[in-house]
């Protein structure tokens, strides 16, 4: 078997016979046999059994032929160590016994301890580091979307109170992105010496900030991330998430790889954004998975075309596949993905 090392290749801007394609959520959910999985176990309970964590992982990379894994997890794990209880619950998501709203409340917060509270996720990386044969990412949510959780205490549209939080407690605030800050740092470290051969940082509802209050409130931490963990050889990842574009020209200095783009912005305009040290990943609109064939490849295409005129490009969607996506319009536009860039670089 040999190990393809396509994506890895291209988030360092190196030349590759074809482009490497993941897709976020790309673990699971539209997939019948997940689906079965989770009829018996949820979520925390599948994270805990690390042959079955390691298998869903899998499952993606044998049934649609994508050039990289992610981990089988969720960006709320690791508050778990930090002394946060929260469960997922069913067409809900992220729920928190206890939100985090005072100055108590945050120096309560207690240092991550990864071997000790999260050892099966480092030993579900380590089987997935031994059976697979393209690179592993793992992931982490960054502060400002971890905080928008343990905040608003479950899934919001407005961020009401962590924006409030964050304009009426400036202090407070500045210490929960530090103490979250390093819990992903020590997190993200822990998955690197574990066999993870690449990280993306999460950041998905970062984009509802003005580009003013992402550079004073949250850009010094996400900066302190990446600087913390240059010394790591993997490719690093951030994704601002949706609706992100306006950020994008704060982000030149940051110490990463590759920066996932939305599809708001187009690649062309994103890499002018950001400047040409970064590789580029992304940013198919998830739910042109909706449309006829002919035209999801189309759109592939172009995407393709635009990708190819500088070095440095993954495909991926804009944001996670939803779970009513089909498994064979998903592996069909991978084979194409394939096929169609590998003709382009031939070329
Ligand atoms: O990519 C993958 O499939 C790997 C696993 C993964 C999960 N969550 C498993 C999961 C990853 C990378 C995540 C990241 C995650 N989790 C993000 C960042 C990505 C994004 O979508 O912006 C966020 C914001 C969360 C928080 C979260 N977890 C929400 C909002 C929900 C409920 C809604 C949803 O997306 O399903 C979850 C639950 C969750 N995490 C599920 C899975 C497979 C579905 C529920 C379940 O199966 O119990």
């Amino acid at each position: 078997m040999t190990y393809n090392d396509t994506f890895i290749r291209a988030c360092r801007k190196q030349d590759t016979e074809h482009v490497p394609v993941w897709y976020m959520r790309q673990a699971g959910r539209y997939d019948p046999e997940y689906r079965k999985i989770k009829e018996k176990y949820s979520l925390l309970e599948i994270c805990k059994q690390p042959d079955l964590a390691a298998e869903i992982s899998m499952m993606p990379v044998r049934k649609l032929g994508v050039d990289a894994a992610i981990l089988y997890s969720d960006i709320m794990n690791p508050v778990a160590s930090i002394g946060v209880k929260f469960d997922i619950v069913k067409d809900i998501g992220p729920v928190i016994e206890n939100p985090i709203r005072t100055a108590a409340d945050v120096d309560r917060l207690k240092p991550i301890d990864v071997e000790g509270d999260l050892s099966h996720i480092l030993e579900t990386i380590a089987i997935l580091d031994k059976e697979l044969d393209v690179p592993l990412i793992t992931f982490a949510g960054a502060p400002f979307t971890i905080a928008s959780y343990l905040i608003e205490g479950r899934p919001s549209k407005s961020y009401i109170r962590t924006k409030a939080l964050m304009y009426n407690e400036p202090r407070v605030w500045e210490k929960l992105m530090d103490k979250l800050g390093d819990m992903v740092i020590t997190y993200l470290r822990s998955h690197v010496r574990s066999g993870g051969k690449a990280f993306q940082l999460f950041d998905s509802w970062v984009g509802t900030l003005a580009p003013r209050d992402f550079e004073t409130y949250v850009l010094p931490t996400i900066s302190r991330i990446f600087a913390e963990l240059s010394d790591l050889d993997v490719p690093k990842i951030y994704f601002p998430g949706v609706s992100s574009g306006e950020l994008l020209p704060t982000l030149t200095n940051l110490q990463a790889d590759v920066i996932g783009l939305d599809w708001r912005v187009s690649l062309t305009e994103g890499r002018r954004r950001i400047g040409e040290k970064f590789a580029v990943q992304g940013n198919l609109d998830p739910y042109l998975l909706t449309a006829p064939m002919d035209i999801l490849k189309e759109r592939a295409k172009e995407l393709i075309d635009e990708g190819l005129q500088k070095p440095g490009y993954i495909f991926n969607l804009g944001h996670g596949l939803y779970p009513e996506a089909s498994l064979d319009k998903l592996r069909e536009l991978t084979e194409y993905i394939h096929e169609y860039s590998q003709s382009v670089i031939k070329e």
